[in-house]
């Protein structure tokens, strides 16, 4: 059993200059309990890609070298997983979906169901993405009930949560958290294969990067959340990573800070030295 370390520790105290450095207005204090998981990053591709941009990307990716003791996941679009999954080095990289169906198989006309992800051996599937939350409607409830079904399929589940610019402008960030975090909690019953994303929507796609120590603060917080609803061994085994322009040139700073356990990588998971530099920032994270 992993122990876990908790501590009480004041939060760096930045000014508050424009969005990327606005507090989120709570406590001064936060418990710090780091994680002790291995470093876990994602590619998410999205809607992106061509038969001739994925076969190059996974050529690039081929190419790089990563660090064994780092889980690394690629989610390509549904389309081109075949593909990838035959051409890609899986001694490197795992394979994800950027999404499933909330239930089993039957007359769904367009969905893909956990079991057939399952079938096909795509162990892992990003849910609750801000984007399907944005876009698809998608609401707590719905993204809790596609997780617990996704897990008891036997999928890992990549479960993303996150406030938009105007839930954090208004102090709301931890309010939102909490209701997204609680619909998980009330639904899955093993944690075991949940990574948690906090993609702050306001950082996705944007260039707008939250800073190392926004990131820390609500990791910290999310932590301790787990930590009064799980107890403290799942929460100190759980990866949460960070989402919302990570790219090869901020990912160290974020990678040192003690509760960010890893990536989300949407744009800068599209180039493959990009993307190995993203998961290369493990350094002493990387676990064997
Ligand atoms: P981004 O996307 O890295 O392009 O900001 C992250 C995500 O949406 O997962």
């Amino acid at each position: 059993m992993l122990a876990s370390r908790c501590s009480l520790r004041p939060t760096a105290s930045r000014p508050a200059s424009g969005v990327a450095r606005m507090p989120v207005g709570r406590s001064r204090l936060n418990v710090v309990c780091a994680s002790n998981a291995k470093f876990f990053v994602g590619g998410n591709w999205k809607c992106n890609g061509s038969v001739g941009n994925v076969r190059k990307l996974v050529d690039e990716l081929n190419a790089e070298s990563i660090p064994a003791g780092v889980d690394v996941v690629c989610a390509p679009p549904y389309i081109y997983i075949d593909y990838v999954m035959q051409h890609l080095d899986r001694d490197k990289y795992q394979l994800a979906a950027q999404n499933c169906w909330i239930g089993g198989n039957g007359a769904y006309t367009g969905e893909v169901s956990a079991e057939q992800l399952q079938d096909f051996g795509v162990p892992w599937v990003i849910l609750g993405h801000s984007e399907r939350r944005a876009l698809c409607n998608e609401s707590n409830e719905v993204v809790a009930k596609k997780t617990a079904h996704a897990l008891a399929a036997g999928l890992g589940v990549i479960a993303c949560i996150g406030e938009t610019l105007e839930q954090r402008q208004s102090g709301s960030v931890f309010k939102v958290l909490d209701a997204q975090m609680q619909a998980l909690v009330d639904e899955v019953k093993d944690w075991s294969k949940v990574v948690v994303a906090y993609e702050p929507v306001w950082a996705i796609g944007t260039g707008v990067v939250a800073t190392p120590e926004q990131a820390q603060e609500v990791h910290a917080y999310l932590r301790k959340f787990l930590t009064a609803r799980l107890g403290s061994s799942v929460a100190s085994t759980l990866r949460i990573i960070y989402g919302g322009s990570v790219n090869d040139a901020n990912c160290k700073e974020l990678s040192l800070q003690e509760d960010i356990d890893g990536f989300l990588v949407g744009g800068a998971s599209l180039k493959g030295s990009s993307f190995a530099t993203i998961c290369n920032a493990a350094g002493k994270k990387a676990k064997i």
